[in-house]
């Protein structure tokens, strides 16, 4: 099977690209990693993509004019690439239309609850302070609201009694980056369709 290509997206720590990358390189997932994006120059996943010999681009959105055109600068960044496949990974900007548009289905996020629950910047904040027993991370397709689209995969993990949100925050993340690499086989392994706001695999 001929490897899709992917475009990673980071503001950040990047462990979930790093995941990805790790998932690719032993052949997990039938893809590659054509290029990492930043919107952050002191992002460290950025250096730690750059010294694993990825091609990496920074582009900081106060370079340019409005989200639109920022969001253009990155798709034409990994058009050239040849990306097919988009991963946000800790990526801490919403999507404009043209950029959804220009990968229509083929953009995909992590977030660190299970969603419809907590969506926005403090998933596991707000899950602990809602007094879940259960949390755990969703990776999803991505629409034009904020951890909305449609569900790929999710993980579940439990809430202890003693956690905190650092302890809470570690438990999800390993699962994260495990879900991620698990979504990206699905997606690229077998057919799938939309039936409304479900992915069905047909395999
Ligand atoms: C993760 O918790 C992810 O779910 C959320 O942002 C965090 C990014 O972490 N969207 P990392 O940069 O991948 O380490």
């Amino acid at each position: 099977m001929a490897l899709a290509r992917l475009g990673i997206l980071i503001s950040g720590r990047g462990s979930n690209m790093m995941a990805i990358v790790a998932a690719c390189e032993v052949g997990v997932v039938p893809a590659e990693v054509a290029v990492v994006v930043s919107n952050r120059a002191d992002a460290p996943g950025i250096a730690w993509a750059r010294e694993r010999g990825l091609a990496t681009a920074v582009l900081p959105q106060r370079d340019f004019g409005d989200r639109e055109a920022h969001d253009r600068a990155i798709v034409d960044r990994l058009q050239q690439a040849g990306v097919e496949w988009v991963c946000l990974a800790g990526y801490m900007r919403l999507l404009s239309k043209p950029f959804i548009a220009a990968y229509p289905s083929r953009i995909l996020n992590i977030h660190p609850a299970l969603l419809p629950s907590f969506p926005g910047l403090h998933g596991q904040q707000d899950a602990l302070e809602w007094g879940v027993r259960v949390s755990g991370c969703t990776v999803h397709l991505v629409d034009l609201e904020l951890d909305h689209g449609p569900i790929v995969v999710q993980r579940t993990v439990p809430v202890e009694d003693t956690d905190d949100v650092d302890t809470l925050s570690a438990r999800i993340l390993e699962q994260e980056h495990h879900a991620y690499p698990e979504a990206l086989v699905k997606l690229l392994s077998q057919p799938w369709r939309l039936e409304g706001r479900r992915v069905v695999f047909e395999a």
